[in-house]
């Protein structure tokens, strides 16, 4: 039996205090996700069940029970106070998929403090904007990143604590840097978690829109309330099951359903801190006997690329359950893989701001591949028209994919920018920016963003950003940015550009632009290809048309420019 039985049932008497009740909340009790991820588990008589198996490069591993977590997390929020950080304070989690920084995670909730977990690989500007704009006061990182903050040390004065998780005591320390051993550090006697409360701030995740810098997503603690639920009844979490989440925790997924989903259940994780390859993932499902496996449609399209042989190599019949994340994902995707894997990876849809999954397709439904299922019990989704933002009664008619407000994980605002946050809301309705439509048994399909905003791999990327990276270089006069159609990544970036008078366009300005772009960019935002253009399609008021090349990219219909034209 899975754990979320009849939807009809559920849906009929559903309260989130059903998961208050299991999570032993009361309306105005302190509530901290560190000390319900790790403390709670144990006092629940878990200690010694494994929480994380880890593996690194060259199989390199580790692995650590729940009452490992709990002491480690008490270190990191000891010695983080130790340094004078306070609740409130931003605490950015820097580092690869290695233990520390799923244990920082929670050691940061602990103290109150703010976790702003970024992804590894972004370059220094992408680093610098979201620190900037976060005053983030401590940053924990691994030596082969902190090249990286040392360079925007003189320009983030409100930075005051570099600290090193695996300074092996070579190469000196310099200006604010500090190194912590998790290891060995000593755990503090009498530990006290700070007492936050539901609408304490947790955690800040950035995310990119259509226009100016990325913006800071804040959550609650209560958010762990639809966390808790989603994980239980969607990804049906049991008991002794082995969870694999492939997302990083740069990125919501990997805190929503790689941290907090999880581990506020008791239940045992691994994590592999490798680069893709199908090989490297089945090895690691075989070895770990990974029961419930959460990804994304980029790395299955990569599984289906590299073939039906590979997966003969190895057992993968521990496999029970299989979810899905991030973009679209193609009816062949959940065919195929039921074929290969003998179950479909099923489709969830959500997003950075709504914090936990919104709709669904869960164990026991009928599954309609292509589609992205029904709204989670609890949520009250429907598609609204563009212009009256009134909801649509007709089947399968266009709209914007609309939410009303209220469920625990849903963001409280973004970080300085209420007013970006305010305009999210219409007609009483949460609009993430996604067109969908409803069909006549009420599951959801969907059809595009409702912004230019690119999602490359799952990853959202603003033209903006990459079009003012391009400006910024001496010999762009002009730049738009859009996406093109890409086989496994579903779309990439590509950029058109028109050159300054006195610039010849060859290999070598190429190269120097790419090179000059390359540091402001995430390496996920980068573009594919430049094309060289001499004029782009403008409106009248002198605006680039985006989508007039966006249209030329994909093939479709551009339609009746002259309104084109008067539009945006
Ligand atoms: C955007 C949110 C939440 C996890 C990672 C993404 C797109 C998300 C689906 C899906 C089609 C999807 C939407 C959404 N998206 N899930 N199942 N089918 N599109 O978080 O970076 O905040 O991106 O990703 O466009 O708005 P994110």
């Amino acid at each position: 039996m899975s754990n979320i039985g009849s939807y009809e049932e559920r849906l009929k008497n559903f309260d989130w205090s059903i998961a208050e009740k299991e999570l032993g909340y009361e309306e105005g009790d302190k509530l901290n996700i560190g000390w319900y991820c790790s403390d709670r588990i144990c006092e629940m008589g878990k200690k010694d069940k494994i929480a994380l198996y880890w593996e690194g490069h060259s199989g390199k591993e580790r692995k650590f029970t729940f009452d490992e977590i709990r002491i480690d997390s008490n270190k990191i929020g000891a010695f983080l106070r130790s340094l004078g950080i306070k609740a409130e304070d931003r605490v950015c989690l820097f580092m690869d998929k290695i233990p520390e920084l799923y244990i920082g995670f929670l050691g940061v909730l602990k103290i109150g403090a703010i976790a702003q977990p970024l992804f590894s690989a972004f370059g220094d500007e992408s680093l610098h904007v979201r620190l900037d704009n976060a005053k983030t006061t401590a940053i924990l990182t691994q030596r082969k990143h902190v090249g990286k903050v040392r360079r925007l040390l003189a320009k983030s004065p409100y930075l005051k604590h570099i600290i090193i998780v695996d300074h092996d005591g070579k190469k000196p320390l310099k200006d604010r840097e500090i190194s912590f051993d998790m290891e060995n550090y000593e755990a503090p006697k009498d530990f006290e978690i700070h007492q936050t409360t539901a609408e304490s701030p947790s955690v800040l995740h950035y995310t990119s829109g259509t226009t100016g810098q990325p913006k800071g997503v804040k959550h609650v603690h209560y958010s762990i309330i639809s966390q808790y639920l989603t994980a239980k009844w969607v990804l049906d979490l049991q008991p002794d099951d082995i969870y694999w989440c492939t997302a990083d925790p740069g990125w919501v997924t990997g805190t929503s359903y790689g941290i907090i989903g999880p581990w506020s259940q008791g239940i045992t994780q691994c994590v592999l801190d490798v680069g893709f390859s199908a090989e490297n993932w089945y090895k690691f499902i075989e070895k770990n006997q990974v029961t419930v496996w959460y990804s994304a449609p980029t790395a299955i399209r990569s599984l289906m690329k590299a073939g039906e042989k590979v997966v003969q190599k190895f057992d993968l019949t521990s496999l029970r359950h299989l979810a899905s994340v991030g973009e679209p994902l193609n009816a062949e995707a959940v065919v195929w893989s039921e074929k290969v894997y003998g179950h479909p990876f099923l489709d969830t849809y959500w997003q950075t701001e709504t914090g936990s999954m919104m709709l669904t397709n869960f164990p026991g439904m009928k599954i309609k591949p292509g589609s992205m299922g029904k709204p989670f019990p609890g949520i009250t989704a429907t598609v609204v028209d563009t212009k009256t933002f009134e909801p649509i009664t007709e089947p399968s008619k266009i709209g914007l994919i609309a939410f009303k407000p209220g469920w625990p994980a849903m963001m409280r605002t973004y970080w300085e920018n209420e007013e970006t946050y305010k305009s999210k809301f219409k007609n009483g309705w949460y609009l993430p920016g996604d067109r969908a439509y409803i069909d006549q048994d009420g599951y959801f399909w969907f059809v595009g963003r409702d912004d230019d905003v690119i999602n490359t791999g799952g990853h959202l990327v603003s033209p903006f950003e990459v079009e003012s990276a391009l400006l910024e270089h001496e010999a762009v006069a002009e730049s738009a940015v859009v996406s093109k159609p890409d086989e496994v990544n579903m779309e990439v970036v590509k950029a058109f550009v028109t050159i300054k008078p006195g610039y010849e366009i060859n290999d070598m300005l190429e190269l120097k632009i790419m090179n000059f772009i390359r540091k402001k960019l995430s390496p996920l935002a980068m573009p594919q290809e430049i094309e060289y253009v001499d004029n782009l399609p403008k409106t009248r008021s002198g605006k680039i048309m985006r989508r007039l090349l966006h249209a030329k990219e994909w093939g479709e219909e551009i339609g009746d420019t002259s309104t084109l034209e008067d539009d945006e």
